[in-house]
């Protein structure tokens, strides 16, 4: 356990319940009187929770422009297109899930820093890590998914199709200063929704345990958020809105441990996949390669790292004491747990491109992720461990 640390919590209001999606004006005002709220093109719409808040808007006399084009895996096309909408916008508002959250993340950044709406070369420059985020407009979250943890942490994931890039950037500016988690509208997720965010959920938990960042207070979001997973997450599934609470407060638990401890080399293979193959969802990408990166891990790890992933996988109930914990059994573990949850495609049932244009991508554009794994990897490393999961 890392007991020699700095950690800074992350600083969002976080409101938990039923129903206060109505809260969103009245939050909303404190910050200015002209918002940009943003969303994906169906969802929301169609289960009246963009009518509910744009009415909460209304009643606090906060004016409202929306942005409902934002793509699953969003691109920074779309953040341009987004800041467009509403170039003088006071405050912003995220419907969703992690795509329009960190479209909005993006577009907070873009409003307090660019004096004219932005071109992707200006909104590249923060993305690609070469200017870091110092400030942003005021953004409140309210997800639709439990999920990315995007509504407390510091990070946007974002797309740039043309350099086949899909990246994570942010810093302390782009946390939400506000986050209302209302379990209505996570109550419309489907099945395959549920248990796919559910999943990517699960990965900030277990990485964030295992990384190299880790450290004794994150240990403790980590374990329990795991819990919540282990014992909801099937529940969550078939649609039991008590076990859809319960996962939202492990996505939050996820989202703080993204801030202080951060993902490892699952999150990088998982990027280098979506990037190739931009309709493959985050949790489909995470779910087949996380069982390889893993096994790796504990095959290559010291003692403290495979002691973390027997903890991991005895919350998953699988007991380690009568087995060895070694690379077979930690597969044995994540397979069944993602199989579970029809989860099982491999990286070859997920994308054409090869185990070496995978690697080489995730090299280039995830560097600072695969220096948290507990191990360290190199391309090549990473080759073997995609030849592994094809
Ligand atoms: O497009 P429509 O038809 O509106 O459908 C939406 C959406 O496109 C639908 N949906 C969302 N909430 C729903 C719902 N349908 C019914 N009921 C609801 N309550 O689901 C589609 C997918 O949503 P999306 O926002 O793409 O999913 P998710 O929350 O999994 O977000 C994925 C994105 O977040 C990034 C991922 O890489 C990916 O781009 N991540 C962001 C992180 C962060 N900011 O910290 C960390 C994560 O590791 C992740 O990388
Ligand atoms: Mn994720």
């Amino acid at each position: 356990m890392n007991t020699d640390f700095d950690y800074s919590h992350p600083r969002t209001q976080v409101r938990f319940g039923r129903g206060r999606r109505d809260e969103t004006g009245e939050v909303a005002a404190r910050h200015g009187d002209d918002a940009l709220v943003v969303t994906t093109r169906n969802a929301m719409q169609e289960a009246g929770f963009l009518d509910d808040v744009l009415a909460s808007l209304e009643e606090a006399d906060v004016s409202a422009t929306v942005y409902d084009d934002a793509d699953p895996n969003p691109t920074v096309a779309n953040v341009v297109d987004c800041v467009e909408t509403a170039p003088d916008a006071e405050i912003v508002v995220a419907l969703g899930g992690g795509s329009p959250t960190d479209v909005a993340k993006a577009a907070a950044l873009s409003l307090a820093v660019f004096d004219e709406p932005p071109s992707i070369e200006d909104v590249w420059t923060y993305a690609s890590g070469e200017k870091r985020p110092e400030e942003a407009t005021p953004l409140v979250a309210l997800p639709s998914t439990s999920g990315t943890g995007s509504h407390v942490d510091p990070w946007a994931v974002v797309t740039r199709a043309d350099e086949r890039a899909k990246v994570g950037f942010g810093g302390d500016a782009l946390v939400p200063h506000d986050a209302i988690v209302d379990a209505e509208i996570l109550d419309e997720m489907p099945a395959d929704l549920a248990a796919r965010t559910g999943f990517d959920a699960f990965c900030h938990l277990n990485e964030a345990y295992v990384a190299r960042g880790s450290d004794a207070l994150t240990d403790a979001n980590a374990l329990r958020g795991m819990e919540l997973v282990s014992r909801n997450l099937r529940r969550s599934v078939e649609g039991s809105s008590e076990a859809r609470e319960k996962m939202a407060v492990a996505d939050t638990l996820a989202g703080f441990c993204e801030a202080t401890s951060g993902t490892v080399a699952t999150h990088a293979l998982a990027h280098a996949i979506s990037a190739y193959e931009p309709d493959v969802a985050h949790g489909d990408a995470l779910a087949s390669v996380a069982a390889e990166v893993a096994a790796y891990n504990v095959e290559n790890g010291d003692d403290e790292t495979k002691r973390r992933y027997g903890e991991i996988a005895e919350t998953l109930g699988f007991p380690v004491a009568d087995r060895k914990l070694d690379a077979p059994f930690v597969v044995d573990t994540f397979r069944e747990f993602v199989a579970e949850f029809d989860l099982d495609a491999s990286v070859g049932d997920l994308t054409d491109a090869t185990p070496e244009e995978l690697a080489e991508n995730a090299a280039e554009h995830m560097r600072l992720v695969l220096r948290n794994n507990p191990v360290e990897v190199e391309e090549d490393d990473l080759v073997g461990i995609f030849e592994d999961a094809y």
